[in-house]
């Protein structure tokens, strides 16, 4: 039986992945990081949760990175755990740096130490482009980084290539266009959308304040994404594909989309608040994955109006339950309004100080 060892099992892919390759008969070994209260909702929702091997690991602490590839024993890490909210980069770029870019290294060490035969994935990101002057964004395509974020990744994304020519280890990348599903983080756009529609649909909310609505994004569905992934741990050679849809929608399209489905105007509900823009934003991305469907017969068959429909069914759905009193694994019930959530952004920005004062 082989060993793979995920990083990050608590978060959307590590939950579809962990599922992908418990169903192809794997023992699955997950990290995740101590907290207050457990966050096993998406494994819990997904079924798995007694199926996998949980160890208490962080990325900022090379010790518990080392024992959780002692314990487990892998043949392959997928390393998917980061501080993956672009917003967040923004007022914590230090942190991030040692979360989503040094941590790399640090497992890359490991394995360079510990086993150089374990295969390793690194969760690379279409935000490594940034603002490129190329309409469609394949392996070839230069990097212009313009988050923390996205130059975290960026480090962690060369330095699984400088692994792979250095010491001849398995150590290959995905480079993903933005993926959704059901079980994405409520600060996503995505889910931030199709769960505001649903509440308000069922009169549970009045109005959806948002952002930039021009951006554009290339949206998939993360559990076909997950099957990218495989493919790319599994070809013959460790090398860099982009997953993608090769389709690209603005903010302002997914929010119409998801009013029109249940028959609501979006012109009515969607307000926009500064502050929920970024200090710099990376407006338009678009993939090429003919790479990807060339070389691993990787394809998504979900587009842009199929996974809005999916995400906001799932949301009604959920939300029908709950009123009924229906208990299940679920984020929503406890997510905080977002406007109660003092960010360094909202404080530079006078529209969001006014609307907090309004509602403390
Ligand atoms: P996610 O839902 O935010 O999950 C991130 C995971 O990382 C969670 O399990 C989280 O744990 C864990 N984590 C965060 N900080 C950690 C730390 N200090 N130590 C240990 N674990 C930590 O992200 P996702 O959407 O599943 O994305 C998976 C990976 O793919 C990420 O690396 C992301 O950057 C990358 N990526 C995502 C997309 C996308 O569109 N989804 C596209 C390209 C690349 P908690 O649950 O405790 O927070
Ligand atoms: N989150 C959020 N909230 N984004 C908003 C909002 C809002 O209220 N209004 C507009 N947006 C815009 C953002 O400015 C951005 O241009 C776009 O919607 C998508 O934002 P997110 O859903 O937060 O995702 P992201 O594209 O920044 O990052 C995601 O995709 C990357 C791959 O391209 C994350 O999953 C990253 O971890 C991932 O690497």
């Amino acid at each position: 039986m082989k060993r793979a060892l995920i990083t990050g099992v608590t978060g959307q892919d590590g939950a579809y992945l962990s599922k992908l390759l418990l169903d192809k008969g794997y023992d699955v070994y997950g990290t995740f990081r101590r907290s207050s209260t457990p966050n096993f909702w998406r494994l819990q929702s997904l079924g798995i949760f007694s199926r996998l091997h949980l160890i208490p690991s962080d990325l900022v602490d090379m010790g518990s990175l080392m024992e959780a590839v002692k314990v487990s024993r892998p043949d392959e890490i997928y390393n998917l755990a980061a501080s993956s909210f672009v917003s967040t980069a923004f007022e914590q770029p230090v942190g991030n740096a040692e979360i989503t870019g040094i941590a790399v290294t640090k497992l890359l060490e490991t394995i360079r130490f510990l086993n150089p035969k374990i295969k390793f994935y690194q969760a690379s990101t279409s935000e490594m482009y940034g603002n490129s002057s190329d309409s469609s964004l394949s392996e070839t395509t230069p990097f212009h980084p313009a988050s923390p974020y996205a130059i975290s990744k960026l480090y962690g994304h060369w330095m699984t290539d400088v692994y792979r020519k250095a010491y001849g280890i398995f150590a290959c990348t995905g480079i993903l266009f933005n993926h959704e599903s059901p079980l994405r983080g409520l600060e996503f756009v995505s889910r931030k959308i199709t769960n505001g529609v649903a509440k308000i649909k069922l009169g549970l909310e009045k109005k959806l304040v948002l952002g930039n609505l021009n951006a554009q994004r290339d949206w998939g569905l993360a559990s076909e994404y997950m099957e990218g992934i495989y493919k790319i741990m599994h070809y013959k050679y460790p090398e860099t594909f982009v997953l993608s849809t090769n389709e690209s929608h603005s903010v302002k399209e997914f929010a119409q989309l998801a009013f029109e489905s249940v028959d609501l105007d979006w012109k009515k509900y969607v307000k926009i608040d500064k502050r929920f823009m970024r200090p710099l934003e990376v407006n338009y991305l678009r993939g090429n994955n003919s790479k990807a469907v060339k070389k691993l017969k990787w394809k998504p068959k979900i587009k842009f109006e199929k996974l809005v429909d999916i995400m906001l069914k799932e949301d009604l759905t959920r939300w029908e339950n709950f009123l009924q009193g229906r208990s299940f694994p679920w984020d929503a019930p406890l997510y905080p309004d977002e406007n109660k959530i003092i960010t360094r952004n909202s404080l530079e920005n006078k529209t969001s100080t006014k609307l907090s004062r309004k509602t403390k």
